[in-house]
């Protein structure tokens, strides 16, 4: 008995000991943690899901997943809040998001509860992974749903694994930080009118790697994308959406059906209108029409954060928005701080947009 007590001891001081890892210093890239979460449908039920502790997908090769793209993923972070909590953010807004995503790629949605469960017990597990309080990073939460078993035709698979990985990350992009990135404009598209561009598919995002690699061949951290129509309109980046600042303290977002719903934007949105004042409009944007009227544009996205834009590429020429060159500005230094103190529990929460973690 005494001893079964020392080794349960032994489980819980390891369990929310941390690992040995560079806090402050962690890119945005994959690190094995100990336990990923995964659940199985099949014969038109899903199971109940368990804890597992390979990183290793054995998948047919026949998988639709893998031939037809018959996938989607969401992205989430748990971070450790200055009393200890561990929070995450608008959980159910990633659920409800790969509900949608699924239903549109004929995929079983995942019901909420065990989107939740999945999240909930990946984290809790993997709790010597989470980035302590003040360090910068977070734990990143990557839920995946895939087609797999084997089908020939184009057809939906029969099964499907809905896993939930983890990793500790630190800043998305390389400049880090609230750090300046710069944006260039694609001539390629990403998505089309009632296309997937609204929805999670993991399909979206192998077509914008070459529109990325020509952005970084320009000098740009990203690509930014126009409207596929005209190429006129201001859409998103390729894993951000974007947010701007113009006089009369307006703050505007693209308005198209061909952009990601991000549940970051509609959160900074909020928080602008509701505790800095700011007159919010989501509406077409002309980019070459307007963009002498940005005071301030950024990036943003679960990875992403607030990440404050200081120039953007377009008819072969950088438009810069900053005259000081490296600072931020002020309103999105102060959507930023907004931001960030209510996911790490340092704001009062009373639109209980933050989730606690049990552990
Ligand atoms: N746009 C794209 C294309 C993305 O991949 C993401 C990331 O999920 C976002 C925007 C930001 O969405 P969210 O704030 O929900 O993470
Ligand atoms: C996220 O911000 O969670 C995303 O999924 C973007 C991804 C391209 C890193």
């Amino acid at each position: 008995m005494r001893l079964f007590l020392e080794m349960m001891k032994v489980k819980a001081v390891q369990a929310s000991a941390k690992q040995d890892l560079d806090w402050n210093n962690l890119g945005f890239e994959y690190t094995k943690t100990d336990f990923r979460f995964s659940a199985i449908y099949e014969n038109d039920a899903w199971s109940e899901g368990e804890l597992i502790t390979s990183e290793i997908i054995q998948i047919h090769e026949g998988a639709p997943a893998l031939h037809y793209a018959q996938q989607c993923f969401e992205g989430l972070k748990a971070q450790t809040a200055k009393d200890g909590r561990i929070l995450l953010f608008r959980p159910k807004l990633n659920a409800q998001r790969m509900a949608i995503t699924a239903e549109r790629l004929s995929m079983p949605i995942v019901p909420d509860e065990l989107f939740l469960k999945g999240v909930m017990e990946a984290v809790r597990a993997n709790q010597s992974w989470i980035p302590p309080y003040g360090s910068g990073a977070s734990l990143y939460i990557r839920p995946l749903l895939i087609g797999v078993g084997e089908n020939m035709g184009l057809k939906p698979a029969k099964s499907y694994e809905f896993r939930v990985m983890v990793s500790p990350v630190g800043p998305y992009y390389k400049s880090g930080g609230l750090a300046l990135i710069s944006l260039a404009v694609s001539d390629f598209d990403r998505a089309a009118p009632h296309g997937t561009g609204d929805v999670k598919a993991g399909a979206n995002y192998p077509v914008g790697l070459y529109a990325t690699k020509k952005a970084k061949e320009l000098g740009a951290n990203e690509a930014l994308y126009l409207d596929s129509a005209e190429h006129r309109y201001l859409e998103e980046a390729g894993s951000a959406n974007i947010i701007i600042a113009q006089a009369d303290n307006k703050l505007i977002t693209p308005k198209s059906d061909a952009i990601l719903p991000s549940i970051t934007r509609r959160s900074i949105m909020a928080i602008a209108e509701q505790d800095l004042g700011m007159k919010i409009e989501e509406r077409a944007i002309d980019l070459r029409a307007e963009v002498d009227s940005f005071v301030e544009v950024a990036a943003c996205g679960t990875a992403a954060v607030l990440s404050p834009v200081g120039k953007i590429w377009f008819d072969e020429g950088w438009h810069n928005f900053y005259e000081n060159g490296e600072q931020v500005g002020p309103v999105m230094q102060e959507l930023y701080d907004l931001l960030c103190q209510l996911q790490c529990g340092e704001r009062e929460d009373h639109l209980d947009w933050t989730q606690e973690v049990k552990l």
